[in-house]
This record gives structure tokens, sequence and C-alpha cells, in this order.
């Protein structure tokens, strides 16, 4: 089977593993784990915060973030495509009472300032919920990988400031933003309050995400990672993941970039599915079929490729560190076969 269902399914390497098993421990609740420790200051100093705090999943980090930066009552400004509308449970609207209202942002899930002034509340406190935040998303996950130019983020950034609001960045794919652009992490991160930065995905660790933002909010930030369960005792061990992948798989993440525009070159145009090309830019390969996507991907599965439904005639495809060059020539064929009509 060639997995392309997402870059989540890498398994960590031999190497990995001998980092992971060589980990120095301690009580992470308590603050001892001098491999947590290590793994927050090294991952704050990347990204250019003051600190970060190690979560077991991005799905964890960008809800702590949502918690420590809102009130109940208060609402979130959200593209409609972003991860945390569409795959996160609502948990925001179930544990921190806050609503959502989206806007819609084509460029990569960023709006413009324009977008985000014509979402300005009147300040009507009888009628109105106060908008408390602004959350991006980068690289985007459901507009194809997709990454805001520097400019833009700043962009919105900004306005969102000007409007009293704090900005959180789901940067559950950040590495791969920032080889995209060629940049370091922490040009990406410069404008926000606080980021989800995951291991789990391109960097092909088993778990881990990390809450980043200023040491004043992790205050806050620890309190909600506590009480959603998200307190772990010898956690060293996943934390030396991490920093052994942020010095081994982080350089590497442009390797993936490769393999998708490759597979988008081969099918773009090919019976059955089209593919815009322009989108392309990371790891995330979304393909309009023509057939509905459930069948492509039942047929995909029989000749032995695996791929993920993202609308009736949308399925993605991710390239990732475990499928070779060589994979992903093999399941472009295969593809095209499940795709015609
Ligand atoms: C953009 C984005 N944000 C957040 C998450 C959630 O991460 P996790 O699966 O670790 O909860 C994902 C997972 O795929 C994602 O793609």
């Amino acid at each position: 089977m060639i997995d392309l269902r997402s870059d989540t399914v890498t398994r960590p390497t031999p190497e990995m593993r001998a980092a992971m098993g060589a980990a120095e421990v301690g009580d992470d609740v308590f603050a001892e784990d001098p491999t947590v420790n290590r793994l927050e200051e090294r991952v704050a100093e990347l990204l250019g915060k003051e600190s970060a705090l190690f979560c077991p999943s991005g799905t964890m980090s960008n809800l702590v973030a949502i918690l420590t930066a809102t009130s109940p009552g208060e609402e979130v400004l959200v593209d409609a495509e972003a991860h945390v509308l569409h795959y996160e449970l609502g948990g925001a609207a179930v544990v921190g009472g806050v609503q959502m209202r989206n806007f819609d942002a084509p460029l990569a899930g960023c709006p413009t300032a324009a977008q985000l002034e014509s979402l300005r509340r009147l300040a009507d406190p009888g009628h109105e919920p106060r908008t408390a935040l602004l959350c991006l998303e980068q690289t985007h996950n459901r507009r194809g990988g997709t990454v805001a130019p520097l400019a833009r983020l700043q962009e919105a950034s900004q306005a969102a400031h000007e409007m009293g609001l704090s900005v959180h960045l789901d940067g559950a794919r950040l590495g791969n933003a920032a080889a995209h652009l060629g940049v370091p992490l922490c040009a990406l991160t410069a404008g926000v309050d606080s980021v989800n930065f995951s291991l789990s995905k391109g960097l092909g660790c088993p778990a881990g995400s990390l809450w980043v933002g200023s040491r004043d909010a992790r205050t806050r930030a620890h309190i909600w990672r506590k009480r959603l369960g998200g307190g772990m005792r010898q956690v060293g061990i996943l934390a030396a993941a991490g920093l052994w992948a942020l010095d081994h798989q982080l350089p590497r993440l442009a390797e993936d970039h490769a393999k998708a525009a490759w597979l988008a070159k081969e099918l773009a145009g090919v019976d059955g599915i089209k593919v815009d090309r322009e989108t392309v830019q990371t790891n995330i390969v979304l393909l309009q079929t023509a057939r509905p996507a459930q069948e492509v991907i039942d047929r995909a599965e029989e000749l032995g490729v695996l791929l993920t439904a993202f609308g009736p005639h949308t399925v993605r495809c991710v390239t990732h560190l475990d499928v070779t060059q060589a994979d992903v020539g093999r399941a472009a064929g295969l593809i095209q076969r499940a795709a015609a009509a």
C-alpha cells in the first residue's frame, strides 16, 4: 500500500526511536522533565517567542490557544475552510463557550485588512459578542497546503491587533510554509500572539504539538492544558523525538514538496482529474475528480493507494517521509486508473 492519506501516518525512524530510548526524563507536571524543557526552549527560540508548552496533539494545542485568548460568550474569527472549524469537533464551543464566525479567504485562509474591517462589531455589548481572536492557519490544509505570503500575514495580524483582537496561528505545518517561502520559522510568527507547532505531521514524530507564545500567556495556557487532561509525566521520551526531528526532519521538508509537485504535474489534465497546480506549494495535492471522490478512493485502495476525500469530488493526496519518489511514481499511474471514467 502506498499511503498518501496524510503526513500523520509517518512512523518514527530507527534513529528517532534510538533518541527516544536514550531520553533523560522527569515528571513534567512538576516541570522536571529536562528533555521537555529543552524542547520547549528550542521551539520558543525557533519561533521567536518567550515560551512554549508541550501538548499531546495539535487539537489540544489549538484549543489551549483559544481558551487562553477568549472568555465564554466571545467570538473567534476564522476562515471558512480552517482545520479548527472542520476537524476539531467544535471543542472551542463545547469547552470554551465561544462562537466561531467565518470569513472566506481564498489566499491560504488569510484575510485582507478590509475583510477584517468588514467584520468589525459595532461595540454594542447589549447585543453583540465581543470579538476576541483571529485564527489563521499556515500551511492551509483544506486549501491544499497553500502558504500565505509574509506581507498578507502581517497585514492580517496588524489589522486584527488594531481591532483589539489577539491572533493565533495554527502552524501544524509551519515548517512546510517556511521551506516553501525560504524564510526562518520566526519570520512567519513575528506578528502573531500564539502558535500551534506540530511534531507529528511532516516531522514524523509519534505525537506532540507545542503551544507557543508569551510567558504571561503560558501561565494561562498551562492551566488550560491541565484542565484538558494534557499534563503528562515522563514525556521526555516524546520530546526527544521532537528534538531529533527538528535537527533531521525539518531541513528535509522541501523533498516532500518536490514529490507533491511531481505528482500534480503527472495528474494534471489526465482523464477524470483536474489539478490546480498553482495551489500545489507544499506537500498536499487536491484532485478535483469527475467521478465521486469516494468511488475514486475505493478504486485506488483496491489498486494499492490510500487517499482521503475532502469533498464530494475532491480527493487529497499528501506526500511525506514514508513515501519515496518511486512510490509516488507508481501511485500516479494507479490514481489515474482509479479516476478514469
Ligand atoms: C492544520 C491542522 N491543524 C491542526 C491539526 C490537529 O493536529 P492533531 O491531529 O495532532 O490533533 C491538524 C491535523 O491534521 C491539521 O492539519
